[in-house]
């Protein structure tokens, strides 16, 4: 059967700052989504990373369903009254669009979607992150698709040796999507060479050169592109199927082993190490560290099988380790160089004012 996969993740509201959304949100959010179970969706799955809520939905409508972006549009506006009720911080802070005009793209909240026609068995993986935004997905994407170093599929699966493409996306360009098709391995430089910049060029899809399959898509919103302004970071989601065709769970996990620095972290203008958590896990030292959670599903006939969380196993002890000794050593040097974003993705416009301020005070001496 053909079936549609959305991802919709958004901030509405949370605990004691940043940390995560409170149970009565999620609860809410269910509350709302309950109604269209069966009738407008098959399934659905409720989760949070940080202070992002996701929304997972099978059904049959396809992508850019106005009637199942409506659906989540409407339990993300219901919960965040209630997390104004709860006097809860940043209470719809991702509903930077007051009406609902068709299309939940550029209205605030996260979205992946893709829609496949269901093989015998069908496992896909569900990342969230949070503190950080969409080029946080670059670099694990790219070393799971291209690289076999990373990726023995690509040496041992004959489904895969003609590797893959990958729609980029320039996120900087605010007149509509920009995006360009490279394929890998022949491109490989010049992926590289865009992704390299991951604040400004975003993989927003991947597809099987084998069959034309699609492989992953990532959402690839940028606040500030819809508020004309930083309003917090645009915490990403990231849909990707795996087995066959595609690489296996275990080869699509390994790169976050090693932890990138990646945009975001307190006042998302840090740079951070991305830290593979559980599910449902909430964010602390330096508002951070930016965090990534894994929830692996197969789906049948549009139903979901229950949740594996593949980061909760000892191995991701492990690198958490890793992560939080890489976030110390770069707090290390608090305000300084590298340690904070450059100039253009501070969340923050109170730096240019002071700047300014300065400017006047500058004398020239010959
Ligand atoms: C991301 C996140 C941060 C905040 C940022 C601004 O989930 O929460 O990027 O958007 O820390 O926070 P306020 O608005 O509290 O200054
Ligand atoms: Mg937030
Ligand atoms: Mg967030």
């Amino acid at each position: 059967m053909r079936v549609t996969l959305t991802a919709i993740k958004a901030d509405i509201g949370s605990i004691g700052g940043h940390i995560r959304p409170s149970a009565s949100l999620l609860k809410e959010v269910e509350r709302s989504l309950q109604p269209h179970l069966g009738k407008d969706f098959i399934d659905f799955r409720l989760s949070y990373t940080g202070d992002d809520i996701a929304i997972l939905m099978t059904h049959t409508h396809g992508t850019d369903s106005s009637l199942i972006h409506q659906i989540a549009w409407d339990a993300f506006k219901a919960a965040a009254e209630v997390a104004k009720k709860e006097g809860l911080y940043g209470a719809g802070q991702d509903l930077l669009k007051d009406a609902f005009s068709g299309n939940i793209r550029g209205l605030g909240p996260g979205i992946a979607e893709m829609e496949f026609e269901e093989r015998k068995s069908e496992p896909f993986l569900l990342f969230a992150a949070d503190k950080t935004d969409p080029g946080a997905f670059n670099l694990p994407l790219y070393l799971a698709f291209c690289d076999p170093m990373y990726c023995s599929g690509l040496l041992l699966s004959p489904n895969m040796f003609k590797g893959f493409k990958f729609e980029i996306m320039d996120v900087a360009y605010t007149e509509g999507d920009k995006v360009i098709a490279l394929t890998a391995p022949e491109e490989l430089y010049d992926i590289a060479a865009l992704l390299r910049d991951p604040e400004r060029y975003v993989i927003k899809a991947v597809y099987s050169r084998t069959t034309g399959e699609i492989a992953a898509v990532a959402s690839t919103t940028r606040l500030h592109n819809i508020a004309g302004k930083y309003v917090g970071k645009d915490d990403p989601i990231l849909l990707v199927r795996v087995q066959g065709n595609f690489p296996a769970t275990g080869e699509i996990l390994e790169p976050y082993a090693l932890v990138p620095y990646v945009g975001g972290f307190m006042r998302g203008s840090h740079q951070g190490p991305l830290m593979p958590v559980k599910r449902n896990s909430s964010v602390s030292f330096f508002d951070g560290p930016p965090i990534v959670s894994c929830t692996a599903y197969c789906v049948k006939d549009g139903k979901l099988s229950e949740e594996a969380d593949a980061f909760d196993h000892p191995f991701w002890d492990h690198v958490r380790e890793i992560a939080s000794k890489k976030a110390i050593e770069l707090r290390r040097q608090g305000f300084y160089g590298n340690a904070m974003l450059p100039y253009g993705e501070l969340e923050y416009g109170g730096i240019v004012e002071r700047l300014k301020a300065l400017e006047g005070k500058f004398e020239v001496r010959h």
